[in-house]
């Protein structure tokens, strides 16, 4: 089985080469792919190549996380070539033709691939669909409300380099952070996120539409009917970047056709996989770790069809790259491979 890892360089990349291997993925060749920049380099004892047309065929799987516009432009390539692909970008998520998976949740979606192509959601989305999923079940969800406290690293490595050069400088100066922050917000330089992170919260995550939303916010709502297959859900989503490196939380308010008993509610979430039921889980405890947690599950004081509930998980692992791995772990072990759509 030949294996390619399309922006092994990246954040997310470099969380997929160390499971493949962790996991002991069934790989008799794996074959790292990233920009020109890349192409040359030595990481793991392996060359790093281009994307060019005659080096993408020949592939069994391909792992891909080197943004939207890579993937729009060699995903199908790939696939032309013999590889079912999963894709962790935006590109095809919402593409009828493509499954979009989250593989404790939807794993029977991976029969509806027509062009070889398989989607890995959103990292926020991602961490949100467990405890949904395992509550929808038991009570029917409705509706819901979900606001996101997302971390640097869901900007990729670029994001995890912006906040952690404006650390230093700002702590330099706790004064001017309590009695001038407006100064201390500009004293360092920021391009990847929308406004300074350090010490701060930035409500705006993404390019806004004519509707008041980000993409980013509109991936929760899409996403989210893609994945439970609820295509009506209303969703109300808002996404906050927080000053943290790893690890995207979501505070949400879930509506449910049955009342939900709170007791009913935490069975249900415990014995959902991959899914640990905590008082109050953080992000930073959660870096780092595989599972994804929920905590201070509680019945709205308002409405008795209303469960409130924090959610956290590590947006490169079960968010990005952990969910790749299963999704391709799915594929052989569904008999999948070699089952991507051949050359028209
Ligand atoms: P490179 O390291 O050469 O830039 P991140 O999400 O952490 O920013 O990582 C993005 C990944 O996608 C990196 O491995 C990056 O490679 C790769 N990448 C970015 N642009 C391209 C491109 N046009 N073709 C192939 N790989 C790309």
């Amino acid at each position: 089985m030949r294996v390619a890892v399309v922006g092994a360089t990246g954040a997310v990349g470099t969380v997929m080469r160390r499971l493949l291997r962790e996991r002991e993925f069934p790989a008799d060749e794996v074959v790292l792919f990233a920009s020109e920049r890349s192409a040359g380099k030595v990481v793991d004892g392996l060359t790093v190549q281009p994307l060019r047309d005659d080096t993408v065929t020949g592939f069994d799987i391909a792992l891909f996380s080197a943004g939207g516009s890579t993937s729009k432009a060699w995903a199908e390539k790939f696939a032309a070539g013999g590889a079912v692909v999963v894709d962790n970008s935006s590109a095809w998520r919402m593409d009828p033709d493509v499954p979009l998976i989250v593989s404790e949740v939807n794993p029977d979606a991976i029969e509806d691939m027509r062009k070889g192509i398989i989607a890995n959601p959103n990292c926020t989305t991602m961490v949100v669909m467990l405890p949904a999923k395992a509550l929808h079940d038991r009570f029917g969800l409705t509706a819901m409300v979900a606001t996101s406290f997302q971390a640097a690293g869901g900007a990729g490595q670029k994001g995890i380099d912006e906040l952690a050069a404006q650390v230093e400088p700002l702590a330099a100066d706790v004064r001017q952070l309590v009695e001038d922050g407006a100064t201390a917000a500009r004293k360092v330089e920021h391009s990847v996120h929308a406004n300074t992170l350090a010490f701060n919260v930035v409500p705006l995550l993404g390019t806004l539409n004519e509707l008041g939303y980000t993409d980013e916010e509109m991936k929760l709502q899409n996403e989210s009917r893609k994945i439970l297959s609820l295509p009506d859900l209303p969703v109300t989503p808002t996404c906050v970047r927080v000053p943290v490196m790893v690890g995207h939380s979501i505070a949400v308010r879930a509506t449910f056709a049955q009342e939900p008993d709170l007791d009913a509610a935490l069975e249900a979430l415990r014995s959902f996989p991959n899914l640990v039921v905590e008082e109050a889980p953080t992000p930073l405890e959660y870096a780092g770790r595989d599972e994804t947690a929920v905590g201070r599950v509680r019945r709205d004081l308002a409405d008795p069809h209303v469960l409130n509930f924090f959610v956290v998980g590590d947006n490169l692992l079960k968010g990005a790259a952990l969910n790749t791995v299963q999704i391709a772990e799915l594929v052989v072990d569904r008999g999948l491979v070699g089952s991507a759509a051949p050359a028209a």
